[in-house]
């Protein structure tokens, strides 16, 4: 069966199951959740934009970018690892999944949306859901953890980012993430 087909009986199940239901389940009131904790998460994220088998690709841009002093319009995509060394590639301990445009008409600035996925130990198959904006002139460049799943749910916090120079004009973002969540 092609997966459009499953799509599509998946969808015929909902609608009829749907039927006679009701939009509110449950009200009730929101049940004891386990200890609030902080979690402090450091690890580099790997960007290829330029290499063979990219990380990053655009995927769009406005007939105006390319006259933009700062590509106002241009958008990626991007599958980053995530490693807990600076060289070390091997080390995968996640990946940054999402997109980010260039949004600012005045400054080299980016909106990013995106997923980090963790595989590490008990945050395997964990993520959090980091958006904000980032401004390359920026020093404190932070952008705001608004939630997450597995061992993050009910996420909230910020991701720290420092770029690191590696020479030759390439910088590795490192990421201090403080989040708390409830397990
Ligand atoms: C903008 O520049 C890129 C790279 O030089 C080129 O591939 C693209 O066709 C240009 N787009 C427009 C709308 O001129
Ligand atoms: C890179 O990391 C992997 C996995 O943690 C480890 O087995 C390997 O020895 C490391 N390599 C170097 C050069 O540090
Ligand atoms: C993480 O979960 C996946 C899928 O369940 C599993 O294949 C993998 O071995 C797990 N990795 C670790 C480090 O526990």
């Amino acid at each position: 069966m092609s997966s459009t087909t499953t799509i599509f009986l998946v969808f015929l199940v909902s609608i009829s199951l749907c039927q006679g239901e009701k939009l509110v389940v449950e009200e009730k009131d929101a049940p004891k959740l386990p200890k609030l904790k902080q979690t402090q998460l450091r690890f580099y994220i790997k960007e290829d934009f330029t290499g063979p088998d990219p990380t990053g690709v655009v995927i769009a841009q406005a007939a105006s970018t390319n006259s933009s002093s700062t590509q106002f319009g241009l958008t990626y995509t991007f599958d980053n690892p995530l490693t807990l060394d600076l060289e070390n590639t091997t080390d995968v301990v996640g990946r940054s999944q999402g997109f980010f445009s260039l949004t600012s008409k005045e400054t080299f600035s980016a909106t990013v949306l995106m997923t980090l996925i963790f595989n590490e130990e008990k945050f395997n198959g964990s993520s959090l859901v980091v958006a904000g904006r980032v401004d390359s002139a920026d020093g404190l460049r932070e952008i705001p953890v608004i939630g997450g799943s597995g061992v993050f749910k009910f996420a909230t916090g910020y991701c720290d980012i420092k770029p690191i120079d590696i020479g030759g004009g390439i910088e590795i973002p490192l990421y201090n993430i403080y989040v708390r969540h409830y397990y």
